[in-house]
């Protein structure tokens, strides 16, 4: 229950207040110069038997129960009032944590991300050259052909895991976001994207002069990830297009825009029940954004982003 009721704010009383005054002083004007009493009176003698002449003060006994009444109302209304702004600044509170719990979960995930990556970077990577050193050793050293064949195979299979993990730390955590910045990353990621499923893609960014947050690279940058993740397996596409407009971020917000010119989405309404999209979502809200997904000029899916200064805090 909230203690405290606002204050009463009649911002059009005194207008109100004119109005009422002028037609009182018109009536009482009017009744004055054509006795209306006085013709009430006869009139109501007339009819003595229906107590018409009682009526008067009946319904100013009336005027002011309706006065008292709606006073009780308006109490009410107040309350209610009260109610509702309480709860909506409760929500409010609520939403603001969730916020700050999201972002807080995210961190916390890039965070053991890359530890992950650093992990598996030294002692899987490690690993996999030396076996790769020892394999060829075996392969050279005058072994016989059964051997030698079986080093080299060792010797292969030990490359490929390493390409495979070395792809896989890209996922994770992609060493150029960290080096080289957001820029590089998103080139590095796009063109590996390009090689990788033979869709045309186009980056154009355009940074502002001071390094971007973590959190907000990191967003963006995974926001790409999967925006283009999803071009492949689902927009049956020829073409992306990565936009990203910063360069007056924070002064204004920072826009970002994944579009491409495939079959766009199934349905009418935006679809649900992945987790990519609204993992986006996520992320968006968690630094207080704006994400938006609709039609492109293409024809395919456009998922437009916009990140306020508070993304920072
Ligand atoms: N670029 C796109 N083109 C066409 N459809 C898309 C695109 N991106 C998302 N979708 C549709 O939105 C759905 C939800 O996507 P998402 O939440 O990433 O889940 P998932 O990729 O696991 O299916 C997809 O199944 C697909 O139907
Ligand atoms: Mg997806």
């Amino acid at each position: 229950m909230p203690t405290a009721l606002p204050p009463l704010k009649f911002r059009r009383w005194r207008r109100d207040l004119v109005w009422l005054l002028g037609a009182v002083a018109l009536e009482w004007y009017a009744s004055a110069r054509g006795n209306w009493s006085e013709h009430y009176s006869r009139f109501a003698q007339r009819y003595e038997d229906w107590q018409l002449d009682e009526w008067p003060l009946t319904l100013l006994m009336l005027s002011l129960g309706l006065c008292w009444f709606a006073w009780r109302r308006m109490g009410e209304l107040r309350e209610a009032l009260a109610e509702h702004m309480a709860a909506e600044q409760r929500i409010s509170e609520l939403l603001e944590q969730n916020q700050h719990l999201a972002r807080q979960l995210i961190g916390v995930q890039e965070e053991e991300r890359r530890a992950i990556a650093r992990e598996l970077h030294d002692e899987f990577g490690q690993g996999c050259t030396a076996i790769r050193i020892e394999a060829r050793l075996l392969a050279q050293n005058g072994a016989p052909d059964a051997v030698r064949q079986g080093a080299q195979r060792i010797g292969h299979h030990a490359e490929h895991l390493y390409r495979l993990v070395r792809e896989r730390l890209t996922r994770l955590r992609p060493h150029s976001l960290d080096s080289l910045g957001l820029e590089a990353a998103l080139q590095e990621l796009c063109e590996g994207w390009e090689d990788q499923t033979g869709i045309a893609c186009r980056v154009q960014a355009e940074l502002p002069a001071q390094a971007l947050d973590d959190a907000v690279a990191v967003t963006l940058f995974r926001l790409v990830q999967e925006g283009l993740t999803n071009i492949a397996r689902h927009a049956r596409a020829s073409e992306a297009q990565v936009s990203l407009q910063a360069g007056n971020w924070p002064q204004q917000p920072l826009s970002l825009r994944i579009e491409d010119n495939g079959c766009g989405l199934p349905g009418a309404a935006p679809p649900s029940g992945g987790f990519g999209l609204a993992g986006m979502r996520e992320r968006v809200a968690a630094l207080q954004g704006q994400w938006r997904l609709d039609r492109g000029t293409a024809g395919g899916v456009r998922i437009q982003v916009l990140l306020p200064a508070e993304a920072r805090a």
